[in-house]
């Protein structure tokens, strides 16, 4: 008797440089058109994976959370690429792995700035209540156990980097919106309002998009850029040295999702 396959993980990346840095640690690598997604497939650590670039912002990404994980039924979706840091204590390199997930720019614009509601819910009135996305407690504790003794290695020396530490893991809020945010006003905002550590484009929405049919979503970010002045400089210069370390840390996960 044939044992029944393992159901997949779809794993999404916005850009390219982000999708490869998966591509070149998946083996038994196919592609396939699912929808308007061009996917491939493969295993990562063995086991079964479906990839796909999902291009920028929350309304580019959403939709291929449904497409890749419906169409092969899989069992988590990931996102994994990098992001702006916003936690002072961490450095170009390092790695976030959300405990919850907050779309900065959905709510109700006043003058005295923005109030969040949950994506979806009409942003009037007073119900500001659960405004987040958040990985289950159990997942959570699945995923810290795998890689708290997770080692990674330093970034070359030569791309001057300013932390020459070897990067570290941290949990904490992610918070994406569409904007990239260059600017250190904006950046100590989303720590205030948020105890964000890290900022992007996509999470919050694949994760919206994930509740609706029932499927876990898990981000994991290297960090490109300190979200600040300097952000614009630094996400070129350092996008596709930072790419495989967010990679490496998804090959430690996915055995426990
Ligand atoms: N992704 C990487 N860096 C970012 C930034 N500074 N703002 C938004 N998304 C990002």
């Amino acid at each position: 008797m044939s044992a029944i396959p393992e159901r997949p993980i779809a794993l999404l990346s916005p850009l390219v440089e982000e999708r490869d840095a998966l591509l070149q640690r998946l083996t038994d690598v196919g592609t396939q058109a699912v929808g308007i997604l061009q996917v491939a497939t493969g295993k990562l650590e063995g086991h079964s994976i479906v990839l796909a670039e999902s291009g920028v912002g929350k309304v580019a990404s959403a939709p291929s959370a449904p497409q890749s994980a419906t169409s092969e039924d899989s069992r988590a979706i990931g996102v994994c690429g990098v992001a702006g840091g916003i936690d002072p204590e961490l450095a170009i390199g390092d790695v976030v792995i959300a405990d919850r997930l907050i779309q900065h720019d959905y709510g109700h614009l006043t003058n005295q700035g923005i109030r969040n509601f949950r994506p979806g819910v009409p942003p009037i009135g007073d119900a500001r209540d659960r405004i987040a996305f958040d990985l289950s407690p159990e997942l959570l504790m699945r995923i810290g156990g795998v890689v708290k003794d997770v080692g990674l290695p330093a970034l070359p020396p030569d791309l001057g980097i300013p932390t020459q530490r070897p990067p570290r893991i941290a949990f904490g809020p992610i918070v994406s919106g569409d904007q990239f945010i260059n600017s250190e006003h904006v950046r100590e905002r989303l720590r205030r309002d948020y105890a964000a550590l890290a900022v992007e484009m996509e999470g919050a929405a694949v994760a919206q998009a994930a509740e609706l049919i029932g499927v876990p979503c898990i981000v994991i970010r290297s960090l490109s850029d300190l979200a600040g002045a300097e952000s614009h400089l630094d996400f070129p210069k350092f996008l596709r040295a930072v790419a495989p370390t967010a990679a490496e840390v998804v090959a430690r996960v996915v055995s426990v999702l």
